[in-house]
């Protein structure tokens, strides 16, 4: 097996990294891992359970009351918390709402980071997510900064879950995502910012085949 390669992708909210993530691992066979499903099904106990995020004992009682656990099916991210497929309920709004409030606590990071750095230890993975070249790889040999237009982030995200989400308009989604950039990039744990050596990748008009070239190139050149 080649060495221990992990490739990070960061960027904004609704900017194709999953997509990328996703094809890239599937084409060489890598672990795939969406670091955004564990925030957002930590977010969803938090909401289940009404827990204060201004309450340090009670956030770290939460977290240790937390088990997540991803199980990959054709690169697919399926997540449990404490044993229930949650992968469906997490895309919802109410917690799409909540999870850059919850991301943005020190502990949850702090918890979340340690999880993920576990899983890169010994593996060949593609994780996406806003701090992984930054805080979780920041030795990770390939980064990959992505964004795009937000109104151009909007559509496709509104071309992917309206019809889950009936009554969300365009408008709600482009201020979900407008509100979810300010917090990731102003909040004091790990804002999202761009590695110094990360590679930008502006998708706004490529196309996901042209997006995985780009990544596979690299790969295939650090492969030698
Ligand atoms: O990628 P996503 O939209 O599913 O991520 C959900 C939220 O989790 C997003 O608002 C930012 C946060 N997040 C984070 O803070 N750090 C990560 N590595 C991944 C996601």
């Amino acid at each position: 097996m080649d060495k221990n390669i992990i490739v990070a992708i960061d960027g904004y909210s609704s900017c194709g990294k999953s997509t990328l993530a996703k094809a890239l691992a599937k084409k060489l066979h890598y672990i795939y891992v969406d670091s955004g499903a564990m925030y957002r099904a930590v977010a969803l106990y938090f909401l289940r359970n009404n827990i204060d995020t201004h309450d340090h004992a009670q956030i770290e009682d939460a977290l240790k009351n937390i088990h997540l656990n991803f199980h990959s099916r054709d690169y697919e991210t399926h997540i449990t918390l404490n044993g229930e497929e949650v992968s469906e309920e997490i895309r919802m709004m109410p917690v799409s709402e909540k999870v850059s409030e919850v991301s943005a606590l020190k502990e949850v990071r702090r918890e979340m980071v340690k999880q993920q750095q576990r899983m890169g230890e010994s593996k060949n993975i593609v994780m996406d997510g806003r701090d992984i070249g930054t805080a979780v790889f920041p030795d990770a040999p390939i980064k990959i900064f992505m964004t795009a237009d937000p109104a151009v982030r909007a559509q496709r995200r509104y071309d992917e879950i309206h019809h889950k989400n009936p009554d969300l308009t365009l408008e709600d989604i482009f201020e979900n995502i407008a509100h979810r950039d300010y917090q990731d990039t102003t909040r004091e744990e790990s804002p999202l910012i761009r590695a110094k050596d990360a590679l930008i990748l502006d998708n706004t008009n490529l196309t996901p085949d042209e997006q995985l070239h780009f990544a596979l190139d690299k790969v295939e050149k650090l492969k030698g």
